[in-house]
């Protein structure tokens, strides 16, 4: 992995997922490793971020690296007409890596292509979330014990959530059953169903969040993400479709687990975060552990 950049999550394999959650752990156990002194990081967040940022820019600095960069494009010279590739190339000559964030689908990868550095996306429109998914698969793992033959409902902004697309693509490699809930307007993009269908796994879509709750081990909310709607309007008629209460948990797996990315805005009522299915600030601190894997794995110091 040396190197390498993580724009997709199919950049990576099964096989690599796995060394980085294996190496994540270590994290976990010990999280300050300064293996890191003398790198230096940029953390580039041209759309607005506080757990992939902060999370990263934690990981960085327990790894004993410096980080430069923004997370306001305000303050860069964007504003003066500099075209994200120049920013890109002129960071490249100033660090050993770059963790990036755009609001445009195929921004880092583009960046990836211009840069003389590894580029780590931290999401790019609502196209791919792949650390996201990292942290999301080592979430599944630690809180079910294995990663195979478990039954995932996917919940919500099917079409606009990048950490679900992520998610499905790479849980596709566990011979996992998907539950997919979500308004008709927001289901799964075909581009993304194809990983599901390739591998001949069973899924079955619903409207109702209240059909899937009980058949499986891991609920992964999403946020209808408002910011890629072209009319607020059609916002306005799905914001309200898949809200998990407590209410809902009554007949579920003992062992079911509810993530979500973060940030929430309705779609989790504050009820369900005192029950024993509630994940999902654990989910957010098990990033750090990852982004450490995952950085000094790049920067070739594992
Ligand atoms: N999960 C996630 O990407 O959160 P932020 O947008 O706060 O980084």
């Amino acid at each position: 992995m040396k190197n390498k950049s993580l724009i997709s999550i199919t950049d990576y394999s099964k096989e690599e997922y796995l060394r980085i959650l294996s190496l994540a752990e270590e994290f976990e156990k010990e999280p300050n490793q300064r293996i890191a002194e003398g790198k230096v990081v940029a953390s580039l967040f041209f759309e607005p971020s506080t757990r992939t940022r902060l999370s990263f820019e934690s990981a960085i600095n327990r790894l004993g690296a410096k980080v430069v960069g923004f997370a306001d494009t305000n303050t860069s010279s964007g504003t003066k007409g500099e075209s994200m590739v120049d920013t890109i190339k002129t960071v490249s000559c100033y660090v050993d890596l770059i963790v990036m964030r755009h609001s445009l689908e195929g921004a880092a990868r583009l960046a990836s292509e211009v840069a003389s550095v590894p580029i780590i996306n931290g999401g790019d429109g609502s196209n791919q979330h792949p650390t996201q998914c990292l942290l999301d698969l080592y979430s599944i793992k630690k809180t079910q014990g294995t990663l195979d033959n478990l039954d995932i409902a996917l919940v919500g902004d099917l079409k606009y959530g990048r950490t679900i697309h992520s998610l499905a693509i790479a849980m596709s490699n566990f011979n996992t059953t998907f539950h997919l809930v979500s308004p008709e307007s927001l289901k799964l993009p075909s581009s993304v169903k194809m990983y599901i269908k390739e591998r001949n796994l069973k899924y079955y879509q619903y409207t109702e969040i209240q059909d899937a709750v009980d058949k499986v081990d891991i609920l992964y909310m999403s946020r209808v993400q408002r910011e890629r709607f072209l009319d607020i309007q059609d916002y306005e008629k799905v914001k309200n479709s898949c809200i998990l209460d407590k209410s809902l948990l009554a007949n579920v797996k003992s062992s079911m687990k509810v993530l979500h990315p973060l940030p929430r805005v309705n779609e989790i009522n504050i009820n369900v975060d005192s029950t024993p299915y509630a994940y999902y600030f654990q989910q957010a601190k098990n990033g750090v552990f990852v982004r450490q894997a995952l950085i000094a794995l790049i920067l070739g110091l594992k």
